[in-house]
């Protein structure tokens, strides 16, 4: 037996369920259960009411909250080291002085935060339903964490005024892509639709066709008619992207364009993971009872 078959024999004994996402290595979304954005994979992990077990394959924040959704099931993430380094730039002091100075403005998180600073908020969003949440409330001033250039798209899409905590949050990553890469690749490729995640920066989010979160790229490279196009975030996406559009182009705006902690989940490390049931998921549950308000209020939006 190889290790993918290994693996899906292991996953049936331990009833247990593997979550991928959109950005993992192939050999890893092939073998899913389920590969998403982390609006639909923190939806999953709550709707596989016969799992014993969830294997995450993703980062730090996500398998956090989906612990703190499913108090009841184990939730495993296979490397511990995979950690979002947006999620690291925000803390709680920070989360407290911007409400002393801003008292009467709601503070709504970005999900990739860590779960003791998803507590200090008043809801959460992913970048599937960010605009969404933010005009959910009455409140026209907002504090809005960690992602500064999900802050400033959100507010240009609301007309609201959105105060960025930390001042210049952003991903690694989706900051490496350039408006001038977009520009050569669209001389090669004339007719290509640019799509982008809303973590880019403005400049990048000003040459495109589409920003969305990572389902909705998927979605609507898979509904439109157009035959290339020009990806705009993390390269796992090409993966999903040229199987489910076998007759479509996909060219990755920048090729360097790579998140290191989403690529730490291996064959190996799921492997290990589930057969010895680690590294368990555990969030206090005083912090967990308070994250899971502002995770459970975003569902209701
Ligand atoms: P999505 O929710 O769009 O999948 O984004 C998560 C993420 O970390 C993007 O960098
Ligand atoms: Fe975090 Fe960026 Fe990696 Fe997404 S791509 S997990 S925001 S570092």
């Amino acid at each position: 037996m190889d290790l993918s078959q290994k693996i899906l024999q292991l996953k049936k004994e331990k009833k247990a369920v593997i979550l991928a996402h959109n950005y993992q290595r192939p050999e890893i979304q092939d073998i899913a259960d389920y590969v998403g954005d982390s609006i639909e994979l923190s939806r999953k992990a709550v709707e596989e009411k016969d799992a014993k077990m969830i294997v995450f394959s993703a980062v730090d924040f996500m398998a956090e909250s989906a612990a703190i959704l499913n108090p009841d099931k184990k939730v495993l993430l296979p490397c511990l080291g995979a950690r979002c380094p947006m999620a690291q730039m925000l803390t709680v002091d920070e989360i407290k002085r911007a409400k002393a100075q801003h008292p009467n403005a709601p503070v709504v998180l970005y999900v990739n935060t860590l779960a003791s600073c998803k507590a200090q908020c008043d809801i959460c969003c992913t970048s599937a339903n960010a605009v969404e949440v933010i005009k959910s409330l009455e409140a026209d001033t907002i504090l809005f964490g960690p992602d500064s250039n999900l802050a400033q798209y959100v507010s240009e899409k609301t007309g609201k005024t959105l105060i960025p905590i930390p001042q210049n949050g952003f991903c690694p990553t989706h900051l490496l892509f350039q408006p001038e890469d977009v520009r050569v690749l669209k001389m090669q490729h004339p007719g290509a639709k640019v799509i982008v995640h809303p973590e880019c920066s403005s400049e990048m989010r000003s040459v495109s066709d589409f920003i969305g979160s990572t389902s909705k790229m998927c979605r609507y490279a898979k509904e439109s008619d157009t035959k290339d196009f020009i990806i705009g975030t993390e390269e796992g996406i090409l993966h999903r992207l040229r199987k489910e559009n076998p007759g479509k182009n996909f060219y990755l705006a920048y090729e360097g364009a790579v998140c290191p902690n989403m690529k730490l989940t291996t064959l190996d490390r799921l492997y290990t993971a589930l057969k010895d049931e680690k590294h368990v998921v555990r969030v206090p549950e005083a912090i967990a009872k308070k994250a899971r308000c502002s995770l459970e209020r975003m569902f209701q939006v």
